[in-house]
C-alpha cells in the first residue's frame, strides 16, 4: 500500500521548522495505583518523536488511554504516567497539555504530550468538526499508531482526511511491512499458529489464512473444536460444537490446496482447570468424557516444532495451551523455542502471544513483534485497516 513516509519527509528536510501531530498509541496497562506495568508501546513510540525532534519539527503527540467517557476527565484516564516515562525515554521533560483541541504554543526543538484524545468530544464518532480543529494545528500530521488503525476516530481518520499533509510514521510503516513480508510474498512454507478460547472469535481469520498458508496450527479451545470435527473425543474441554461444521470447511479447504491442518495426536488433559490439577498425557483418541484437555502433548508438540524450523515464514497468534499453569505450558514452551530456532521470518501478535513470548525470554528471537492487539487480528483477516486506507488515499491524491 502506497502511503507517505514520516522518515522520507524527514530525509527531505521537509519537517523542519514544523508543526509535526504524532497520534500514537500509548495504551499501556497500569496498576491500581496507576503505575505503567508494561511499556512496549511507549518505547516503540519513541523513534517517531525522535525523528521529528531532528528534523527540526515543534512535536506534538497524542494517544488514547482506555476508553474514558468523553467530556469527563477522570484522573485513571491521564495519561500523566505516560508523560513521565516518555520523558525518562527521551531524556527531556514532556509537558502533558490539557484542553489542547484549541492550541498550544511550543517551538521548533519541543515536545509535548496532549492530554488523552479520548476525552474529546467527538473522538469516537470522528467529528468532522473535532477533525478540522486537530487537523489546523498542524502541517505535517504522522499517524503512527498502529495498535488503534483498525479505528476510525477523530484523531486517527478525520485528521488525516483534513490535514495538509498526512503521513506514516515509523512504527506504522515497519508494523505493515512485517505482516506484508509475511503474509504478501512469504517465503513458504508459510505456517500460521492460530490459538484461543473461541473459534468464533478467530473464524474469520482461520477462513483468511486457509487460504494462503501451509500448515495451519490450531491450539487451546480452537483446537478443540477441530478435533471435534475430526471425530475426536473432547470429554469435557472447552469448544463450539456449533462451528464443528466451519471448522471441517476450513481443513476441507486447506487439504484442496495441499495443505494441512495438523490435528493433535496426543494432548495433557485434567480433571479440573487449575494450576495444580494432576496434568495426565493421553492419546487424543483415549480423552475420557470427564478429561480436559489443557494443553498439546509432547508428541504433537514435537512434530509441530519440525515443522516451524522447516517454516520459511511463521505468523503466530495465541498460546497453544493454557501456559499459565507450569504443568499445561509445555506445549506453548515447545512452540516459542522453535520459532525461536527457527530460521524462518516469523512476527508475532496478541496480548497472551506476548506474554508467551515474556515468558520464555525468546524477544530477540522473533523477527517482529506486533504492537497492535485488535489490529494484528485485523491485518491477519486481510481487511485494510482504516487509517491506513485514508493514508493511502491522501498520498495517491
Ligand atoms: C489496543 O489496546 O488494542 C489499542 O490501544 C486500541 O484500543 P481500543 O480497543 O480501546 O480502541
Amino acid at each position: 500500500m502506497n502511503v507517505l513516509r514520516f522518515s522520507d519527509l524527514c530525509d527531505e528536510g521537509r519537517a523542519r521548522g514544523r508543526r509535526v501531530f504524532i497520534r500514537a498509541d500509548l495504551n499501556v496497562p497500569q496498576d491500581e495505583a496507576g503505575n505503567i506495568t508494561e511499556d512496549t508501546r511507549i518505547r516503540a513510540s519513541v523513534p517517531c518523536i525522535q525523528l521529528a525532534l531532528a528534523g527540526g519539527a515543534a512535536v506534538r503527540v497524542t494517544s488514547h488511554l482506555g476508553r474514558p467517557t468523553e467530556g469527563v476527565f477522570r484522573p485513571e484516564a491521564s495519561l500523566a504516567p505516560v508523560a513521565k516515562r516518555l520523558s525518562e525515554l527521551l531524556g527531556r521533560p514532556v509537558p502533558l497539555k490539557q484542553d489542547w483541541v484549541a492550541g498550544v504554543d511550543i517551538q521548533p526543538g519541543e515536545v509535548v504530550l496532549l492530554e488523552n484524545c479520548r476525552l474529546n468530544k467527538g473522538e469516537k464518532k470522528n467529528d468532522p468538526v473535532l477533525a478540522r480543529k486537530m487537523a489546523a494545528l498542524c502541517d505535517i500530521f504522522v499517524h503512527d499508531a498502529f495498535g488503534t488503525a483498525h479505528r476510525a476516530e477523530a484523531s486517527t481518520y478525520g485528521i488525516a482526511q483534513y490535514a495538509k499533509i498526512a503521513c506514516a510514521g515509523p512504527l506504522l510503516a515497519a508494523e505493515i511491512d512485517a505482516i506484508t513480508k509475511a503474509l504478501a510474498n512469504p517465503r513458504r512454507p508459510l505456517v500460521a499458529i492460530v490459538a484461543g478460547s473461541k473459534v468464533s472469535t478467530k473464524l474469520t481469520i482461520l477462513q483468511a489464512l486457509a487460504a494462503k498458508v501451509d500448515q495451519m496450527v490450531v491450539g487451546g479451545g480452537i483446537a478443540n473444536t477441530f478435533l471435534l470435527a475430526a471425530g475426536m473425543p473432547i470429554g469435557k474441554s472447552l469448544a463450539e460444537p456449533g462451528l464443528v461444521g466451519q471448522a471441517r470447511s476450513v481443513i476441507e479447504a486447506m487439504k484442496a490446496r495441499g495443505a494441512e491442518v495438523p490435528i493433535p495426536t496426543d494432548v495433557v488433559v485434567a480433571k479440573t482447570f487449575a494450576a495444580d490439577a494432576p496434568a495426565t498425557v493421553k492419546a487424543a483418541a483415549d480423552v475420557a468424557p470427564d478429561d480436559l484437555i489443557l494443553d498439546i502433548g509432547p508428541q504433537t508438540a514435537r512434530k509441530l516444532a519440525r515443522q516451524l524450523k522447516a517454516a520459511g515464514t511463521i505468523v503466530w497468534n495465541g498460546p497453544v495451551g493454557v501456559f499459565e499453569f507450569d504443568a499445561f505450558a509445555h506445549g506453548t514452551e515447545t512452540i516459542a523455542r522453535a520459532i525461536a530456532e527457527s530460521d524462518a521470518f516469523s512476527i508475532a501478535g496478541g496480548g497472551d502471544t506476548l506474554a508467551a513470548i515474556a515468558k520464555y525470554g525468546i524477544e530477540k528471537d522473533v523477527g517482529y513483534i506486533s504492537t497492535g492487539g485488535g489490529a494484528f487480528l485485523e491485518m491477519l483477516e486481510g481487511k485494510t485497516l482504516p487509517a491506513l486506507e485514508i493514508l493511502a488515499q491522501r498520498a495517491s491524491g
